[in-house]
């Protein structure tokens, strides 16, 4: 399967605009109207790639399956992990682009930070979303007890991690396609 992250482009803000004013359309973490015009102003100022936070957009083919995002965290106050996330469009759920995207994703942050650590955190009920990690390489840590408020009430999650000395998933045959170790395009020169 053809799965590639490549950095955002002007042409991908409405997609962003979707998720921020279609109820459900991301999935379970909907929680409200967001300001549709954020996603404009955030790209003008860094193209969704800065230090403590990130966005690309997944492709399959030539088409944009959805996007993948990364932001920083702590526990100790000064060594750094990354938390990924990640939103496809449902016409493209449940096609095996979930896992490789995120798969690709950590091999990127691993390649290109010195991290040692990538979490990602996902609910109960979001089976797609725990076996997808699963097949990423992440394993499950715990549940993380009253973390967030959605759709009406406080909530658990689940906490996943793959460490850098952690096995990588087996991406198939060569098709993923991608820049050698760094499965992710080149942005286009101007
Ligand atoms: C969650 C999400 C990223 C998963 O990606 P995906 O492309 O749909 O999942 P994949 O096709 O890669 O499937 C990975 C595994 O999950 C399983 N799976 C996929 N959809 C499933 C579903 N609805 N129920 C149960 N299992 C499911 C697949 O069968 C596969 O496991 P298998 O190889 O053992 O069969 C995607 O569905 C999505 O973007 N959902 C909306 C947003 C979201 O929930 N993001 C995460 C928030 S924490």
């Amino acid at each position: 399967m053809d799965v590639v992250l490549r950095p955002v482009r002007e042409d991908d803000l409405p997609l962003f605009q979707r998720f921020s004013i279609e109820p459900g359309l991301i999935g379970l973490d909907w929680n409200g109207f967001r300001d549709a015009q954020a996603p404009v102003r955030r790209f003008a100022e860094d193209g969704f790639l800065g230090k403590d936070d990130g966005r690309l957009m997944v492709r399959t083919g030539s088409e944009t399956a959805g996007l993948v995002s990364w932001r920083t965290g702590s526990f100790d106050g000064r060594t750094t992990y990354w938390e990924i996330g990640i939103a496809l469009l449902p016409e493209y759920r449940g096609r095996g682009i979930g896992w490789r995207a995120q798969a690709l994703l950590t091999a990127y942050l691993f390649e290109h930070t010195a991290v040692y650590r990538i979490q990602a955190s996902t609910h109960p009920e979001n089976v797609a979303e725990q076996k997808s990690l699963e097949k990423a390489g992440f394993r499950l840590e715990g549940v993380i007890r009253g973390c967030e408020f959605r759709a009406g009430r406080m909530r658990d999650g689940y906490l996943y991690s793959r460490l850098r000395d952690d096995p990588a998933p087996e991406l198939g045959n060569g098709s993923v396609t991608g820049s050698g170790t760094a499965p992710v395009e080149e942005p286009l020169a101007d």
